[in-house]
């Protein structure tokens, strides 16, 4: 499946147009904050992201939008959308943001299709870039919880959608936090995952595990993407956007 996945990999999304307007000509990094700057020099690769991220909270928003043109939130905007669910009569979609910062994914998601449409719900390790979040008006619930720490406070099949943007690169790779997304998720919802191309290799055998036990299929994979085509005087940072369905332990265990 994964390697199915990856031949088509290239092929345009259906909000694909919308992410463009929200890109725009690369900028000098001379104006990003101290802390910006310093993460910025180390290819956001934070020994350290509980006190990188607390400490970049509150120019954050403006550093990664403004000056470093954060590409990544716009595609798993885009990627969501396209397997966004039909919600129940009355129901709203339920969202699990996995690291949610500042709330920048539940706040392009309420733009796109607008607030009432759905319930955001988000965990973070930091909450200086909790506090961010909750002044945006977008979540739920906000939670300060390592998505290391499992299980996470989340039940069972309760929500639609899981988006992780930007966060996997903090946390040391683990089955059993990849293998929450499938918990919390019900089947035959999506988990959008952002993981770095420098990093994906680390998490690989275990998306590989949960493919292999029928816990999830890999169902759309975009093309390679640089996330700050802003920081025009540093090495580009590539990612992709993965999608996974969630097939469930269940179907798992009767298969
Ligand atoms: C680059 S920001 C991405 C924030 C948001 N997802 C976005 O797209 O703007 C990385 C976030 O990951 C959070 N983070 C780092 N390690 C984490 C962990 N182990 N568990 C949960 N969140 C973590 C940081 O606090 C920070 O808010």
């Amino acid at each position: 499946m994964w390697s199915r996945v990856l031949r088509h990999a290239e092929r345009p999304l259906f909000f694909a147009g919308v992410k463009k307007a929200a890109r725009a000509a690369s900028t000098a990094t001379s104006s990003l904050s101290s802390t910006g700057d310093a993460l910025n020099g180390t290819g956001f690769k934070s020994a350290d992201p509980f006190a990188s991220y607390s400490r970049w909270a509150p120019t954050y928003d403006d550093d990664s939008f403004e000056i470093l043109k954060f590409d990544s939130p716009y595609a798993c905007r885009d990627h969501m959308l396209a397997y966004w669910p039909v919600p129940a009569a009355e129901e709203r979609v339920k969202v699990l943001d996995v690291g949610c910062g500042t709330g920048a994914i539940g706040r392009l998601v309420a733009e796109a299709i607008g607030p009432s449409a759905v319930d955001f719900h988000g965990i973070d390790l930091t909450p200086e870039m909790l506090r961010v979040a909750k002044q945006t008006g977008y979540y739920e619930t906000l939670r300060e919880w390592s998505a290391s720490r499992t299980p996470w406070p989340v039940d069972d099949d309760s929500k639609d959608m899981a988006s992780c943007n930007g966060v996997l690169v903090y946390v040391p790779p683990d089955l059993a936090v990849l293998a929450e997304f499938v918990r919390v998720v019900k089947p035959w919802g999506h988990a959008v995952l952002m993981l770095r191309d420098d990093n994906i290799d680390d998490w690989r055998p275990h998306i590989e595990t949960l493919e292999l036990q029928r816990r999830w299929k890999l169902v759309r994979v975009s093309k390679t993407r640089n996330n700050f085509p802003g920081a025009s005087d540093k090495p580009p940072i590539f990612y992709k956007m993965y999608v996974f369905q969630i097939l469930g332990t269940r179907l798992a265990a009767a298969a």
